[in-house]
């Protein structure tokens, strides 16, 4: 009988940011495959794991491994941060398909906006959040760049940075059409986490020769570094929405059980 495969969400390395129910299935498997770090930074809940790195193998070796793996007990995937956005393993979890059960966690979006104690949109300031990456946008002439992606109004997320800061910044700061906050979230979750927190126009002097998106490390591995443009990012909420809310949608759910 073939066991469970799991990808379980393990957030942005912060064990205590596992979800109670990727700690619990992820107790029941002898074999987990983790990326790089996790291996360190969960070290107590693997303790007794048989640990690959799954990016050591061709992909139809890896179906053939866990074939026979999930004969004995379910295997675990520790998925950074989780499926949902920029994760490399949405083709094992179709070649699985049934025996593939996925689990959400909290993204590094989640942790870097909670660190920064600020929500990504907010009435009247932003209106709407864009997630990209410089990396996956293309090459070919109609391929949208940053600067097309940057507007008054929008909270922007980029992952995988593969750009010169400066160059970035010059997109960023020709589509926002004004000097906006920016906040470069480094290795949130783990103990040496850092926000580095500035304007379009002063960024660049503030992260000076530090290599946060490790362009000039000979391997080509996306650094552990978050991008969060935006208003959002120093606005104030309103509080005076709260009363709106009470009068406009809270009050109604209240009245209906009346
Ligand atoms: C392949 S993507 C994985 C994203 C992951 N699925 C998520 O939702 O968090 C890797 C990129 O996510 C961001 N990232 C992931 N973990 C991070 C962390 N601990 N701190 C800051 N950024 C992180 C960085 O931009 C990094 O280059």
């Amino acid at each position: 009988m073939k066991h469970p495969v799991y990808f379980l969400g393990a957030g942005p390395g912060d064990p205590e940011l596992l979800t109670r129910k990727a700690e619990r299935l992820l107790a029941t498997c002898s074999t987990v495959y983790a990326p790089p770090l996790y291996d360190q930074a969960f070290d107590e809940l693997l303790a007794d794991k048989k640990l690959l790195v799954p990016f050591d193998y061709y992909f139809s070796d890896l179906l053939e491994m866990l074939a026979e793996q999930s004969q004995n007990s379910p295997v675990t995937f520790l998925i950074p941060g989780d499926l949902t956005f920029y994760s490399p393993f949405q083709a094992l979890v179709d070649a699985l398909g049934e025996q593939a059960i996925v689990v959400p966690g909290v993204g590094a979006a989640n942790a870097a906006s909670a660190l920064l104690k600020k929500t990504l949109d907010l009435p009247g300031v932003c209106s709407r959040a864009v997630l990209a990456s410089p990396r996956t946008l293309g090459d070919g002439p109609q391929a949208p760049t940053m600067r097309d992606l940057a507007a008054p109004g929008v909270s922007l997320l980029i992952y995988m940075n593969n750009i010169p800061l400066c160059e970035l910044v010059a997109q960023l700061r020709s589509g926002y059409l004004q000097n906006v906050p920016i906040v470069l979230a480094h290795r949130v979750g783990l103990p040496d986490q850092e926000l580095i927190i500035g304007t379009l126009d002063d960024i660049v002097g503030k992260v000076g020769d530090r290599d946060l998106f490790n362009l000039n490390s000979p391997d080509r591995r996306p650094a552990l570094t978050l991008i969060l443009v935006g208003e959002s990012l120093t606005g104030e909420a309103d509080p005076s929405w709260w009363d709106y809310r009470r009068d406009h949608i809270w009050k109604f759910r209240d009245c209906k059980g009346e």
